[in-house]
């Protein structure tokens, strides 16, 4: 069972009685900073013995990780606290890992070596990487995933003050990914009753409160925004992603754009695509989130999200955001097979080229 804590002040107090020896403080090198963390982090940093691991890099870089896992291998590290972006929690679930088995490694049944805490305070809401139990990083720009139950969080600390401050860009870019992992889990092939339950729950307050939190600067909305994306990553953990992710890395790792921007484009070519190709079981859970989206057909949902996207600040097409043409052969070299396994129905090489084009 994850622990959750509503405050820092009520986090710190919690552990204050733990008496960790070696601590891995990891925090994203704006947000750290911008969040005004820095502040309430600076008595705690102070009264613990605490190794600063400050995450420079937008995505994580597997040569990072083996280097990182290097220095702290001898420290005897027995917290790891992550402060930031979904990046800055994952690069504390890669090393709790391997400084768990003492060796970089990716799967494992065995029993865990040594137990590490890790407590994660996330500062954009939208990663659900505090509700998972998977880790990305990128060796030479390809997605390699660490997926295991031990890597889930033990502590998650939740304050909705650090949402406030992100830039527009950055809000925009998280909320869009955790809505789109609550609809991608919908029509997942491993999708449950609970995930479902979750990912449903998760639509409805994203959109009942998301351009609130886009605009405003009130509390209220960001605390909706957080439990949306909370319970967005509660479904992934349950489904893993699809499509829109599996197709997402190329346009992640080569051409630079953010992940839940990369992810938002792709989601509406797959809303159209596996509506049209889906068996029955895929239509009808994608005439639920039609439903759930308050349109009447597929084309409304579609150009509703296109709407919402423009509504948020995000561009619709990648010839608005870079002067770069689309080379196929690279991009259906990053497809994520694991991550498209997983969408409800299967595409060949037509497909994918036809669905890139169409986001160009
Ligand atoms: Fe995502």
């Amino acid at each position: 069972m994850q622990k959750e804590f509503n405050s820092v002040k009520s986090f710190t107090g919690y552990f204050r009685n733990k008496r960790f020896k070696n601590i891995i403080f990891i925090f994203g090198h704006k947000s750290f900073f911008s969040t005004g963390a820095s502040k309430d982090f600076d008595i705690f940093l102070k009264d613990n013995n605490c190794f600063l691991l400050e995450k420079k890099k937008e995505k994580i870089i597997y040569e990072d990780l083996i280097e990182q896992f290097n220095k702290y291998k001898e420290k005897d590290i027995d917290c790891i606290i992550s402060i930031g972006g979904g990046s800055a929690i994952d690069l504390g679930k890669f090393l709790k890992f391997f400084l768990a088995y003492k060796r970089i490694i990716f799967e494992t049944e065995e029993r865990y070596k040594k137990k590490i805490f890790h407590v994660v305070i996330p500062t954009t809401a939208g990663s659900g990487s505090e509700r998972t139990r998977f880790a990305v990083a990128y060796r030479n720009n390809i997605k390699i995933s660490l997926d295991n139950k031990l890597i889930l969080p033990d502590a998650v600390v939740f304050n909705k003050k650090y949402l406030m401050v992100a830039p527009e860009y950055v809000k925009a870019c998280s909320v869009f990914d955790g809505l789109s992992q609550a609809v991608e889990s919908i029509w997942a092939v491993r999708a449950t009753k609970l995930s479902r339950k979750y990912a449903f729950e998760a639509i409805k307050l994203y959109k009942k409160n998301m351009f609130r939190f886009l605009i405003s600067k009130e509390l209220l909305y960001a605390g909706k925004v957080q439990q949306a994306a909370s319970l967005a990553g509660k479904a992934i953990n349950i489904t893993r992603t699809t499509g829109p992710h599996a197709l997402s890395y190329f346009l992640t790792a080569d051409l630079g754009i953010p992940h839940g921007h990369a992810v938002a484009l792709l989601l509406k070519e797959f809303l159209e695509f596996n509506y049209t190709y889906g068996d029955k079981k895929t239509k009808k859970n994608i005439l639920e989130i039609i439903l759930c989206f308050s349109v009447k057909d597929i084309q409304s949902l579609c150009d509703l999200w296109i709407s919402f996207m423009k509504k948020a600040g995000l561009k619709t097409r990648i010839k608005d955001i870079l002067n770069v043409e689309l080379d196929f052969k690279k991009a259906l070299s990053r497809v994520n097979l694991e991550r498209l396994g997983n969408n409800p129905v299967s595409l060949g090489k037509k497909d994918i080229k036809k669905i890139y084009l169409n986001i160009w």
